[in-house]
Formats: structure tokens, C-alpha cells, sequence
């Protein structure tokens, strides 16, 4: 199969969603990072989505509508899903619904509840538009890659096993919209993004739970409230460590650590803020955006860390984020990826 990369344009999302129509994947920007979309109603395309990210069936999908119409034929809504819809769609945030018997079993992997998000990404929203279909849409990345936020990066992943990607630029968000769970009690984030934990109490006026492994890994017998969280997602070739601490000593302490490895002739490399590049020369610093703008870390990480993959690097050290707001979301995925392998710059 040949695999078309389009601009976004009227025509192009006339094609994608003829093939949309057929069964068949298109992959489409939105505001977080690519998506892998097919029919959510249609058990075979959805069936094709699994197939061509090579995903565990036990892993569910993400539903995406254009308008809240599309709803009432796949969930149940409650008043408090509604005022986070008016609050925050079309936006990055997803919810856990109820789900009723028309969504095929396939795309919740058999559990009892769905999980919708309206994108706000202007081509997102006019393909979902175009089509009038909900449309099922994991990251556009082959399991245990980072998502991609590039049409090229999806190309990367996806060549020859998919025949459209629209391309509509680099993500602005960059990072996997967060799964707020509705369902079971108390409201619980499953996966941190960029609607944030104070962004949902202060529309809801009640505490927002985080579920447990955001920040740490998940214990042997323990089990995952989203099945997403089982998985390692991206592990990079290299091995990642997170060095924390006072800024001065992490710097340190990251150039003394890549300096023995490179010494010992590995392929090594520091994740750094802008700030700190320069002095960290030495180190093959890869810039992770400013100290003061975690927002544009969000936007680089995956950009990142496939580049680390692309450089055969073996060795890496990164500076942290405060575990706030938009940085949650950054460290559930740096974290993740260094399999949360850390190193305390005041302690060493
Ligand atoms: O920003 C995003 O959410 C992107 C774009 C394309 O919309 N999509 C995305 O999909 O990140 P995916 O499949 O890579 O991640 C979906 C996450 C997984 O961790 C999955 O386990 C969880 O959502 N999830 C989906 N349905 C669920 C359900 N019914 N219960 C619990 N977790 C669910
Ligand atoms: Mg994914």
C-alpha cells in the first residue's frame, strides 16, 4: 500500500473521509498529537487500527466527535460531564462515558465505558465534520513509539501500512490529552494533559483525584484503572535517567555522568532547558525549551526523545519539571520512558 501525505484542504479531507467511509485509517493532526482514526462504528476499521500500530487488543480507544449530537447514540452524560464539556470542549481533555451497545466492544476492549474527546484542532474538527462519523483515534505512532506530533513522524511509523495522513503541521500541544475518569466516584485523571487538575476543580468546584502510577511505576499485582497505563509506552533505546536537585548541582552532576560515559566511548547525551545548553556543551545537550515555558517542553518532548532513537544514543540524562500543571503531564511521559529511573543531585 502506498501511503499519500496530503496538506489539510477541502479536498484532501473530501478523499480522507471517502476512506474513512470505506473502513479504511487516516491519520490527522490534532491539537495534542496525531491521530490513527478510523469508523468507531465499524468493528473491521477498528479491527485495522490495532493491526497497523501493532496494539494490544486489551488497550481501548479514544472516540472523536465534531459536535455533541454525535453523543446521545454512544454514551450516557451526566450534569457534571456536561459542565466540563462547556468548560473544556472542544479542547485536549477526554472522558470516560457509560458507553451504550452501538460502540462495538472492539474500540473500549470489552469494558463498559467509552472514552470521547471533541479536538480542537481546525482540521480535526472539519474532517470529523466532513465525514459525520465518530471516529476511534489512538496516537498515529506504532506501539512502544512516541507519539507522533508531525506528519512526518507519523510517516516514520506508518509507511505503507496506512494509505492517507493529513498533514496540518506540528501539534501545539504536543503532548496526549488528559483521560479524566467520570465513572467511578470521586473524578480521577488517568493520564495528565493539558487541561490540568486546577483547570477541572476550578470548573467543578470539588476535588479531582490523580490516579496513583501518574508519577511512579505500577506495582506487579497492581491493577491499571486505564489499561494505557500497563504499558511502557516508549522506551528509548538509551538508558534515560531523570536528575533532580538544586539547579546548580543537577547541572553538575549531569555533565559529570555523561562525561564517564562518554569516556567509556558510549553514545551519551544531556536533555536540557535552553537556558542551560551552553553550559552544558560538552554534553551534546538537546534543548527541551525554556525553564519558564513548560508549555513548550510539553511541545518538544516526543520530537525529543525520537531523536535519541535516530542518534543510537545509549547514555541519557534529563532535568525534571515541577510536577505542575502542564509539567504533570511532561513527567508522566519522561518519567515513563526513563522507566523512572532517577538520580538525586543533592544526595550523590
Ligand atoms: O490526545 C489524545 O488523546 C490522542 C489524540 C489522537 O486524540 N489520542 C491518544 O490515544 O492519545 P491513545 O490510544 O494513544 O491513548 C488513549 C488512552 C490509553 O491510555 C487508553 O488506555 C485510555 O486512553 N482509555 C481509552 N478508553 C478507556 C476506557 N474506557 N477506560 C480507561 N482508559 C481508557
Ligand atoms: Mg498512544
Amino acid at each position: 500500500m502506498i501511503t499519500q501525505v496530503l496538506p489539510a484542504s477541502p479536498e484532501s479531507f473530501a478523499l480522507a473521509s471517502d476512506l474513512l467511509r470505506k473502513g479504511q485509517l487516516v491519520a490527522f493532526p490534532t491539537e495534542t498529537v496525531y491521530g490513527l482514526g478510523a469508523d468507531a462504528l465499524n468493528e473491521s476499521a477498528v479491527r485495522a487500527i490495532f493491526e497497523a500500530k501493532g496494539r494490544p487488543a486489551d488497550n481501548p480507544l479514544i472516540v472523536h466527535i465534531a459536535d455533541r449530537s454525535q453523543l446521545s447514540p454512544l454514551c450516557e452524560m451526566s450534569d457534571v460531564s456536561c459542565r466540563l464539556m462547556d468548560a473544556f470542549w472542544p479542547g485536549p481533555l477526554t472522558m470516560l462515558f457509560p458507553k451504550k451497545p452501538a460502540v462495538p466492544a472492539v474500540v473500549t476492549a470489552g469494558l463498559p465505558t467509552v472514552a470521547i474527546r471533541m479536538p480542537s484542532h481546525p482540521d480535526a474538527a472539519a474532517l470529523l465534520r466532513v465525514c459525520g462519523l465518530p471516529i476511534a483515534a489512538p496516537s498515529a505512532n506504532r506501539s512502544g513509539r512516541p507519539s507522533p506530533t508531525t506528519a512526518a513522524h507519523v510517516l516514520e511509523d506508518m509507511d505503507r501500512r496506512i494509505p492517507l495522513i493529513l498533514d496540518g503541521g506540528p501539534c501545539e500541544v504536543g503532548v496526549e490529552s488528559t483521560v479524566l475518569d467520570l465513572t467511578h466516584g470521586e473524578p480521577t485523571i488517568l493520564r495528565p494533559g493539558g487541561i490540568t487538575r486546577n483547570m477541572l476543580e476550578s470548573v467543578l468546584g470539588t476535588p479531582v483525584r490523580l490516579a496513583d502510577s501518574i508519577l511512579r511505576p505500577l506495582g506487579k499485582d497492581e491493577k491499571a484503572l486505564s489499561p494505557g497505563m500497563r504499558y511502557q509506552h516508549y522506551a528509548p533505546e538509551a538508558v534515560l535517567t531523570l536528575v533532580e536537585g538544586p539547579e546548580d548541582r543537577v547541572l553538575a552532576l549531569m555533565r559529570k555522568k555523561c562525561s564517564e560515559a562518554l569516556s567509556m566511548g558510549k553514545k551519551a547525551c544531556v536533555l536540557c532547558f535552553s537556558e542551560h545548553c551552553a553550559l552544558l556543551s560538552d554534553c551534546f545537550p538537546h534543548d527541551i525549551g525554556s525553564l519558564s515555558r513548560p508549555e513548550e517542553t510539553a511541545r518538544r518532548l516526543f520530537r525529543v526523545l525520537r531523536k535519541l532513537d535516530e542518534e543510537g544514543m545509549e547514555v541519557v540524562f534529563t532535568e525534571v519539571l515541577p510536577p505542575e500543571e502542564i509539567g504533570l503531564a511532561v513527567m508522566n511521559r519522561l518519567g515513563r520512558a526513563a522507566a523512572f529511573r532517577t538520580l538525586r543531585a543533592d544526595q550523590e
